[in-house]
Order: C-alpha cells, then sequence, then structure tokens
C-alpha cells in the first residue's frame, strides 16, 4: 500500500493505482478525468518519484519536469506522495 497526503488528510492507495478516487476524496477538485481540462492541477510537495511517468497529456500542458502534474494522470508507483491543489 501506498499513501497519498493532500493537507493534514491521508488515504492509502493500492500501489500501481490511479490516485484521482483518494486526490479527490481529500479535495482536489476534478473535471474531465482524461487530461485536457486541467482542473486537477497539482503540486507535488513530496514523493515525485514515486508517481507514474509523466504523460503525454501532461507534457502538453508543459508539465515534463515542472513540481507540477495533473493528478487524473498519475498512478502512486508505492511509498507515500503529497499533493497540494495549485488552485
Ligand atoms: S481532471 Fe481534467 S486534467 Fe485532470
Amino acid at each position: 500500500m501506498a499513501t497519498l497526503k493532500v493537507g493534514n488528510n491521508s488515504q492509502e492507495v493500492k500501489d500501481g493505482e490511479n490516485i484521482s478516487a483518494a486526490a479527490e476524496a481529500m479535495g482536489i477538485p476534478f473535471s474531465c478525468h482524461v487530461g485536457t481540462c486541467g482542473t486537477c492541477l497539482s503540486s507535488v510537495e513530496s514523493g515525485r518519484e514515486n508517481l507514474s511517468e509523466v504523460t503525454q497529456e501532461e507534457k502538453d500542458f508543459g508539465l515534463d519536469g515542472t513540481a507540477e502534474r495533473l493528478a487524473c494522470q498519475c498512478k502512486i508507483k508505492s511509498g507515500e506522495v503529497e499533493l497540494k491543489s495549485a488552485f
């Protein structure tokens, strides 16, 4: 099990699973869920290395190599990741 944190909240997520449901439950806003709207843009406060590779949709947002990710595009590999909504 991996751990996703948003603010003072945290939830366990299965290793390799998409983090959308847990992130949404902890207050990260979502809309399209497919990487086109940008609503779920989040700053990765810690554990960036524990997230899946940047997707083409994220690269289209200029997010390759940045501290921000589209949460709907992220799977957690293992360990702990802390996110903060960009909005
Ligand atoms: S919810 Fe639209 S880009 Fe993630």
